[in-house]
């Protein structure tokens, strides 16, 4: 029995171990800590029955460009527990808290053209489109795909989100929660 759950700061370790395990782009231990700190709801695990940590999903919001989208960072799932269906799990997870909590309108990421599983997972499974080519992208000089899919259809369901919790805490960490939205008047 596998699980998938939010990720915790005690999970990062192990979660930085999958990643080195299953490819070949790694990070250091501070950027896995600047998005649990930054998009706490966006981080996901899939927990065997040991609490062993068998896959991730490692995600954020893109904060610098006009419009809000999410970006998935790393994706893996440990060889022993392919092809159950996790993968699409975490993916799923991580997309539906980036519209209800922060309101995203689409889901970008970047993969190797030659990554087959990942690639039929995306666009089969998931629906994502390929949005543009990137050439070179990888530091052995592999092609990227700049894959992306549409969340527009949960944007109510952010709103609710705003609503509800609007007494109880502010709502940091959003690139485009409903107060800090420019209003269509200041726009020219
Ligand atoms: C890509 C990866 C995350 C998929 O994980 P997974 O848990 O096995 O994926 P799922 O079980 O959810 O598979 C969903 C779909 O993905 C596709 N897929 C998964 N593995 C595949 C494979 N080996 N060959 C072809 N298609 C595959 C299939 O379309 C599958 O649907 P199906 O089961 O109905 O055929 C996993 O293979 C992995 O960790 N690979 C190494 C790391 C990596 O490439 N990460 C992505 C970087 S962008």
């Amino acid at each position: 029995m596998v699980c998938i759950r939010r990720a915790r700061a005690d999970d990062l370790l192990a979660m930085q171990e999958c990643n080195l395990i299953c490819l070949p782009e790694n990070y250091q231990m501070k950027y896995y800590l600047y998005h649990i700190l930054s998009w706490p709801q966006l981080l996901y695990v899939a927990e065997d029955y040991n609490s062993k940590i068998v896959g991730y999903v490692l995600a954020k919001m893109e904060e610098e460009s006009t419009d809000c989208h999410g970006h998935i960072t790393s994706l893996a799932v440990l060889r022993t527990h392919r092809k159950l269906g996790l993968a699409t799990k975490l993916m799923t997870a991580a997309q539906t808290a980036m519209a209800q909590v922060h309101g995203a309108e689409y889901v970008s990421l970047h993969v190797r053209r030659g990554n087959r599983a990942a690639v039929n997972l995306y666009t089969r499974t998931l629906g994502y489109r390929i949005h543009d080519i990137e050439a070179r992208y990888y530091a052995d000089g592999e092609d990227a795909y700049d894959m992306r899919k549409q969340l527009k259809s949960m944007k109510h369901l952010h709103q609710q989100h705003n609503n509800h919790h609007h007494h109880h805490h502010h709502h940091s960490g959003g690139c485009c929660s409903a107060d800090e939205k420019p209003s269509t008047a200041t726009r020219t």
